[in-house]
């Protein structure tokens, strides 16, 4: 077959490990040609594409980014944006496009398939995991390492001086790697946008912590974290120009607040695109490796308007409607006990 695949939206660790093991399985079992275009969906609109090859993609398993570029662009942009994905496929007789990518790369994947232009088959991919219907999504488990190791690095120059520290980690719009780094480095609080919190009550947790002999807190804030309606006033958020909130910040206000209101020393550290740069951890190499290994079985098994999937340690494939249908957020009986770790 002629398979196309594309990498969509932001980066993550891992995506490179995806492309390998697709053109791996691909090249050497099924026979296939595999095309790689550039930068997402643009990189289709406008004819910009290489072939990946097993002796092309070597060193690509440990190699951070994506070889193949990515932006947010997608053909329902443009008038004419669909109709060119469609000349594209026909010129390069395309059989299938393996889409690997967030909630809008696998959302445009899904109604592309179901115009009847292409034939489509996705990897759920992003830092957030926040696409439903796997257990995990490729790059979190990379990101909770890399906050984890921030946050036990703040412990210990905390310890030193004694002093509050406000770590921020990425989550948009849910608290996954907050919650589950936060467990992690033993984190004082972790702040998720799931349950919106009390600045007052944060700042009585430290104090209570404090006034116990127990000194050196560190806090982790999502990005996407929200105060209590009428508690704590954030700045308007930029939006960029795919109409997304840009984020990042949050931190230096919750910061500003707890020593306004504890009096401890209190100093913010934002991690951001740190934790989606560089090589996949070794977990993630190997959840690549089965994704695209299942990917490119999964276009011959004709399961287009699919996405493979991770359920009880199988690699599944899934509807993509039903795995964009709702954002996943943090599992209620997750953050029950993370409560317990939580002061
Ligand atoms: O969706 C993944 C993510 O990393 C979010 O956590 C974050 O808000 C966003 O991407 C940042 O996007 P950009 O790279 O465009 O700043």
């Amino acid at each position: 077959m002629r398979v196309g695949v594309l990498t969509g939206g932001g980066d993550c660790p891992g995506l490179n490990a995806v492309l390998r093991a697709i053109v791996r399985k691909g090249e050497r079992h099924h026979g296939d040609v595999i095309i790689g275009f550039s930068d997402g969906w643009r990189g289709v609109m406008d004819h910009e594409y290489t072939e990946l090859t097993v002796e092309n993609m070597r060193g690509a398993l440990t190699r951070g980014g994506t070889i193949l570029g990515t932006t947010r662009i997608n053909p329902y942009m443009y008038d004419d944006g669909v109709e060119r994905v469609r000349a594209t496929a026909a010129d390069l007789a395309l059989d299938a496009m393996i889409v690997i990518g967030g909630e809008g790369t696998l959302s445009c994947g899904m109604r592309i398939w179901q115009e009847g232009v292409l034939n489509v088959v996705g990897v759920p991919k992003t830092i957030d995991n926040d696409i439903g219907a796997t257990e995990m999504t490729f790059g979190f488990a990379t990101a909770v390492d890399i906050a984890t190791e921030a946050i036990d690095r703040l412990h210990t120059t905390a310890e030193s001086h004694d002093r509050v520290m406000v770590v921020e980690v990425m989550g948009r719009h849910v608290g996954h790697i907050a919650v589950w780094a936060g467990i992690a480095g033993g984190a004082t609080l972790t702040l998720i946008p799931e349950e919106p919190f009390d600045i007052e009550q944060v700042a009585a947790a430290i104090s209570r912590r404090h006034e116990h002999g127990r000194y050196a807190s560190v806090v982790v804030v999502a990005e996407g974290a929200v105060p209590k309606a009428g508690t704590l006033e954030l700045p308007e958020p930029e939006i960029d120009q795919y109409g997304h909130q840009r984020l990042g910040g949050i931190a230096n206000v919750v910061a500003q607040e707890i020593e306004r209101r504890t009096g401890y020393e209190t100093r913010v550290t934002v991690l951001g695109h740190v934790q989606r740069g560089g090589s996949p951890s070794p977990f993630d190499r190997l959840l690549c490796s089965r994704y695209g290994v299942g990917a490119i079985d999964a276009v011959h098994d004709e399961a287009w308007g699919q996405m493979v999937a991770l359920q009880c340690n199988h690699i599944v494939t899934v509807p993509i409607a039903e795995a964009v249908a709702s954002l996943k957020i943090v599992d209620a009986e997750l953050w029950a006990q993370a409560k317990t770790f939580f002061s």
